[in-house]
């Protein structure tokens, strides 16, 4: 459907052509000031000085133009020094929420020309627990993804496992202390077994140990070095227990990540990426890309108009081993051979903004992608406590996803149980579904690149700007719209709708109407919180209108059918938008 600014603007361009002025000046905005009109045109202001005329006089002769064309979508009048104020046609309006209900035409617009999208997002690494840090890489990650797809682009959502660092050492050097008996460890031995020697607990306590212990016992960190080395290098053992330590670790990350409705379309790791790195070495070093620095191998990556400092890229470190960088950059070729994709959107913590921004160049200057690829950082900030330092648990300590999402889920139950709007034996899963849209709304709705405050309180409340008042809105709109009579069903399809009666009624209106452009500029901007900051005000128009309102009370039934063919439409819009989001609503809360 075209944007109702669109039309708008059209029709406002044709005016200003009738009173004789170019139509470019016909630009329709939003109103700056919602309290003296819903839309504005400020050409007049600018037509002034091309024509030598006042810009009042032009206004006026553009507001008479527009009055003359009848059956248009809007009156303007014009106010001193020279704006146009807009006010929607009440009946152009509803028909334009007819076609918007009658479900013709996509709500959102599609692409015309879709790109091949891979989002980069989740990052966990293996052997180690998923802690809050990682759920806004996923949760955010998760939404861009929907919210690309939703605009007709062919999207691919990249795990990206951390499975071959330095974690993986200390878990082989610390399982080697313990129990140096285990197959893995002994020389000439080429079969393994098929269960793995610890369950994803004792992994999980395994490799904590096993870091700390690095950090004060340097003979030990020794080890662990060079049992990365040699499980680099390819030794049989450690490769096994190395495939063990992922099968373990990944059924325990699908667990959690479907717990948080994420989805991935591939899991790949940076172990797929090893086999392209001599293959990138070799090419930036034909290049002449590539210089010696005391030993390593580094790439300048430093442009003159850099306000800070770009220190090179290392790319091989003088021991001969690669680095994070060289991973991503061995990444990316893979990504360009498997899928050669048009964009990489990275959504990781911001910290690591620099490292992106050299692996970029390199793979720039490189050639490894097309100068139209489009590589974006979506940086994202920390999570913090009401204290304002990281999130922590309440010892401390390092908090566990599983135990957050265990806690939401507590604290919902209660307040479920006590609203007793839902059957018990419904309650464990509506109190999920609610947690999870407290936990991903209440990041979302922030800015992703700035840190937020984690604050259970707010997020879990049922009123305010939260998950739990969005999904409460929707609830009440559902469980109306199951109570209209079977003669009402009809407005579902073919609906008629009546142009709207009160101020209410048109607020909501307006505000529906406003749901391409709001999905298209958390598209454009990568930007959640558009989306969450649009459906805040959806549901409040709606509160606004069904407290003004008798809806299914309404004794005509033209009205009373438009009124719901209306919340209908209401429905689908939050609905849609708050699987963009990533969550969905229970039917009863
Ligand atoms: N595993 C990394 C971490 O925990 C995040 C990975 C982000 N993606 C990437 N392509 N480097 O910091």
């Amino acid at each position: 459907m075209k944007e109702l600014i669109t039309i708008l603007t059209e029709q406002m361009a044709a005016a200003f052509e009738a009173a004789g002025y170019d139509g470019a000046y016909g630009a329709v905005r939003i109103s700056d000031r919602p309290d003296l009109c819903e839309y504005q045109c400020n050409g007049a202001m600018a037509a002034a000085k091309q024509y030598h005329k006042a810009p009042i006089v032009i206004a006026g002769e553009v507001a008479e133009q527009c009055a003359a064309k009848s059956g248009g979508a809007f009156t303007a009048e014009a106010v001193k020094p020279g704006f146009l104020n807009l006010t929607v046609d009440p009946h152009f309006l509803a028909s334009y929420i007819a076609e918007m209900a009658s479900g013709k035409d996509a709500l959102i617009p599609q692409a015309s020309c879709p790109k091949k999208i891979i989002v980069d997002y989740g990052g966990p690494n293996v052997a180690k627990p998923l802690h809050v840090g990682h759920l806004r890489a996923a949760v955010i990650g998760e939404s861009i993804k929907r919210i690309c797809r939703a605009v007709g682009h062919e999207v691919l959502g990249d795990i990206h496992l951390g499975d071959w660092g330095l974690q993986i050492g200390l878990v082989i050097t610390e399982l080697r202390h313990r129990r140096p008996d285990l197959p893995y460890f002994a020389e000439g031995v080429s079969e393994y077994p098929d269960e793995a020697p610890f369950t994803v607990t004792e992994l999980e306590e395994i490799y904590p140990t096993a870091s700390a212990r690095s950090k004060e016992d340097e003979a030990y960190r020794e080890e662990a070095l060079a049992a990365t080395h040699d499980l680099q290098e390819g030794r049989p053992g450690y490769r096994a227990l190395w495939k063990k330590i992922l099968e373990v670790s990944v059924a325990d990350l699908k667990k959690n990540y479907e717990r948080l409705d994420v989805h991935f379309d591939l899991w790949k790791s940076e172990s797929d990426a090893q086999p392209y790195i001599p293959g990138v070495i070799s090419e930036l070093e034909r290049q002449g890309l590539a210089r010696v620095d005391q030993g390593a191998l580094v790439v300048d990556v430093s442009e003159e108009s850099d306000k800070k400092e770009m220190p090179p890229c290392i790319i091989r470190k003088s021991d001969g081993a690669s680095l994070y960088s060289t991973t991503d950059i061995a990444t990316i070729v893979e990504r360009m051979k498997l899928f050669s994709p048009d964009e990489i959107i990275y959504v990781v913590d911001k910290r690591q903004g620099m490292h992106f921004e050299q692996v970029f160049r390199v793979v720039r200057k490189a050639g490894i992608v097309k100068p139209e690829t489009e590589l974006y950082f979506a940086g994202f900030g920390t999570m913090n406590g009401k204290d304002g330092k990281p999130f922590k648990t309440r010892d401390g300590g390092v908090m566990r996803l599983e135990s957050l999402l265990n806690e939401i889920e507590e604290e919902m139950q209660l307040k479920i149980r006590d609203n007793k709007n839902v059957r018990a034996e419904d309650a464990e899963d509506t109190a999920a579904k609610v947690a999870l849209a407290a936990v991903k709304y209440g990041d979302l709705s922030n800015q992703a690149s700035k840190d937020y405050v984690f604050d259970t309180d707010k997020f879990t409340s049922f009123e305010g700007n939260t998950g739990p008042y969005i999904l409460y809105t929707l609830v009440r709109i559902k469980s109306i719209l199951e109570k209209a009579e079977e003669g009402d069903r009809p407005y579902l399809n073919g609906p008629s709708i009546l142009s709207p009666s009160g101020a209410e009624e048109k607020n909501l209106m307006l505000s529906l109407t406003d749901f391409a452009p709001a999905v298209l500029s958390a598209y454009e901007e990568l930007a959640p919180h558009r989306l969450c900051a649009y459906i805040y005000k959806v549901s409040n128009d709606f509160n606004r209108f069904y407290h003004e309102t008798k809806i299914l009370s309404e004794a005509d039934a033209a009205k009373r059918r438009s009124y719901l063919a209306l919340l209908d439409l209401v429905k689908t819009v939050l609905e849609r938008s708050i699987d963009l989001l990533g969550f969905t609503a229970p039917d009863h809360m």
